[in-house]
């Protein structure tokens, strides 16, 4: 039974009111109803085979002829009829049975726990919210009272497990999606480990406990009780509270070390220096509702980069980089200067974005408590522990190279114009432009969802299909053909085949994953399959992609997860697409500007194309007409009056009629025939 329903009995036992009982009961049956009735599906196992052999479609253009060879072999062996892979596979198919998700353990922690870099710009992905316009101190603290008071709105609806349920849009719309995702936002937290980090979920008490949030603010950490006499608290008092907490951070003589910045260091580290800070305040860290960060000004140059670069590290110790708790999934930045946002520990779910936007109407509680300020130790060696942390996390200040772009040419409405899908048209633009930039063609991650299923978080869309290759190969010039329109028009069927392939579970990334967690489980020495170079090349992400897509005017943004690697996430609008593309400066080969510039010219060369095969599609349309305005006239005209028709049409250097919709064999011998005729190529 949630937290909620006990919270509510126990306000109202004491009134004996038989209504509100009755109110209760129903209420709950309507709950667990409600979560029965999701009863999704469990993700499906994909078949050994299909995967093997899609493994190797994935990776043959990646690799050179050598290593491809190789990896042809190895995956052979393993797939032998009685050999290693068929095993794995059964163990498989029995954890399928006990689990509700058989892959979301072994997902978990090789996405994210496993993982020793540091949090920031490495792992937690951040929303940066329009840029607001404070005139006065007070208006920040006004902007973060109301946020919290969202906040608490949203998770009364979240104790009483009552969101209503998802629906999938895009790709596949309509059916239910998985809401496990929702219900840890506000009781999680990632706890550092010497080698595995955990993802801690707090236990819903019977008797209702004081909720309390955490605001930082020069770096300081006070507890905000945000449930005094029982009543949350409205926006008025959060206020008032809010208010209390920037005069105790003011004053210098009790300012605490900045003790948030051990944080942002690498996993392992922050394990280790925890030992050494107080238990007691780490424990009301672990158990707040989420933090709320009062962020001082800083800087004059408020651009979307800036702001994102800001969201993403705080812009290291100098600034607001120690005014942060990075293990804790929700992280609200208010800053003083209008540059707001959140930033998010990834593992306890997906890019959801919670933009709460109704208030709390409660009464105000009379007497409010001051809140509390966290105590820490000062011990020298603190001290030392926090001067290397902010070394390092200076290191990645300076070495993150993002570019925040909204591209303005045209947005997802002209793409659904051309039957094709936003996403994947968006996905081959990527591919373009990286293969413009770097001239050949890299793993490439795009996340899917998988919440169709029971607790389903994501799989890999591999983007960098061979179609996707052969088309930007042959996009070097500017010159417009019916056969770069086919290419064109190859790769996005080929992306969006993936697309459907990822979000029914039947992609290869978690299924490999699986098989080789599950040999590793049972003690078996690691299958060469998984010792091979080609699974190494397969799983360097050099581009880590992803659609957040929000209705309104914001943009996430993430950086790159590996040294010579891009992060490039996008938010499709109608008229417009925003990208946030990130890059390590430290990497010679990466440069996020070029990127976006090469980008932004695909996009320009992809709608050129598309407009090239709508002007030609209008010909052909004409020619019919005029064809069958002929051929009433006369049968014996016909055929000389559409030759002319054609020869006027080759004289004047015009396009040539061409239909691309057809089977793929017409098409390739149209296209070429055309082509040929055109002299294009
Ligand atoms: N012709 C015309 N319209 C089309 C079309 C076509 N051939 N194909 C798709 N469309 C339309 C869709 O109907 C949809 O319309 P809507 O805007 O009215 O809903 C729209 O185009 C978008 O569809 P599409 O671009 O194909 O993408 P999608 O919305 O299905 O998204 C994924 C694809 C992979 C991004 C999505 O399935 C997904 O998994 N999202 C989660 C990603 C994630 O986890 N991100 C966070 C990571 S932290």
């Amino acid at each position: 039974m949630s937290y909620f329903f006990a919270k509510l009995l126990f306000l109202n036992c004491h009134k004996c009111n038989k209504s509100l009982l009755l109110l209760f009961l129903l209420f709950f049956f309507f709950s667990l109803w409600h979560h029965l009735a999701q009863g999704l599906p469990k993700l499906p196992l994909p078949d050994l085979k299909d995967t093997l052999d899609m493994y190797l479609r994935c990776m043959k253009h990646l690799l050179t002829e050598e290593q491809f060879n190789k990896t042809q072999n190895v995956v052979k062996q393993f797939g032998a009829p009685g050999g290693v892979g068929e095993l794995l596979q059964s163990k498989l198919v029995e954890r399928r049975e006990k689990k509700a998700n058989w892959v979301y353990e072994y997902w978990l922690n090789d996405m994210y726990l496993n993982n020793r870099l540091a949090l920031p710009v490495n792992s937690s992905p951040a929303m940066v919210f329009p840029q607001q316009h404070f005139r006065a101190p007070i208006d920040s603290l006004r902007f973060a009272a109301h946020l919290i008071s969202g906040v608490l709105e949203y998770k009364t609806l979240l104790d009483a497990r009552a969101l209503p349920v998802d629906y999938a849009r895009g790709q596949l719309a309509g059916t239910p999606l998985c809401m496990e995702q929702y219900y840890r936002l506000f009781t999680s937290y990632r706890l550092p480990g010497p080698e595995r980090d955990t993802l801690v979920a707090q236990e819903s008490s019977v008797m209702p406990e004081p909720e309390h949030i955490i605001v930082a603010c020069k770096n300081q950490f006070f507890v905000l009780d945000v449930v005094i006499n029982f009543r949350r608290l409205n926006e008025r008092d959060l206020l008032t509270q809010l208010d209390k907490i920037v005069k105790m951070a003011d004053s210098e003589e009790e300012r605490l070390p900045p003790i948030g910045l051990l944080t942002s260091d690498g996993r392992t580290e922050w394990a280790e220096s925890r030992k050494s800070t107080n238990r007691d305040s780490l424990d009301m860290i672990e158990r707040c509702l989420c933090l709320v960060c009062l962020d001082d000004a800083s800087g004059h140059d408020l651009s979307d980069t800036a702001r994102a670069l800001r969201m993403l590290h705080g812009g290291g110790l100098a600034k607001n980089g120690g005014n942060r708790w990075y293990d804790k999934p929700m992280q609200f930045v208010v800053g003083a200067d209008g540059c707001c946002g959140v930033v998010c520990e990834h593992s306890p779910f997906e890019g959801i974005v919670l933009v709460p936007s109704k208030l709390v109407r409660a009464a105000s509680v009379s007497e409010l408590p001051a809140p509390r300020r966290l105590r820490w130790k000062c011990t020298p060696e603190i001290h030392k522990l926090l001067s290397s942390s902010a070394e390092k996390l200076q290191r990645l200040v300076r070495n993150l190279d993002m570019h925040v772009h909204k591209f303005h040419d045209y947005g997802k409405e002209f793409i659904k114009q051309q039957k094709m899908s936003p996403d994947a048209y968006i996905q081959v633009a990527l591919q373009l432009a990286y293969y413009r930039c770097h001239g050949r063609p890299v793993s490439t991650y795009e996340s899917a969802s998988i919440r169709r299923f029971q607790e389903g978080r994501v799989d890999n869309i591999r983007s960098a299909t061979p179609e996707a290759l052969a088309f930007v190969k042959a996009m070097t010039d500017g010159k417009l053909s019916t056969k770069k329109m086919e290419m064109l028009y190859n790769a996005i069927t080929a992306q969006t085949k993936y697309t459907i392939l990822a979000i029914t579970g039947m992609a290869i990334d978690n299924h490999l994953l699986g098989l080789r967690d599950i040999a590793h489980e049972l003690k078996m020495e690691k299958p060469d399959l998984f010792k091979d170079e080609a699974y190494f090349i397969s799983n360097q992400f050099i581009l880590s992609t992803s659609q957040v897509p929000t209705t309104v005017e914001m943009f996430c943004c993430y950086g790159p997860v590996v040294p010579n690697g891009y992060g490039a996430c996008y938010n499709p609008q109608s008229d417009h697409i925003i990208f946030s593309v990130s890059s390590f400066h430290e990497s010679p080969q990466t440069c996020s500007s070029e990127f976006i510039k090469a980008l932004e010219q695909g996009l320009r060369d992809m709608r050129d194309l598309c407009n090239y095969r709508k002007s030609t599609c209008s010909l052909s349309k004409q020619r019919k007409d005029r064809t069958l305005e002929t051929h009433t006239q006369t049968d014996s005209n016909w055929q000389s009056q559409t030759q002319q028709t054609a020869a006027d049409l080759t004289n004047s250097q015009q396009p040539l009629p061409q239909v691309l919709v057809k089977t793929s064999d017409q098409n390739k011998t149209e296209a070429q025939s055309q082509a040929s005729k055109q002299g294009r190529h």
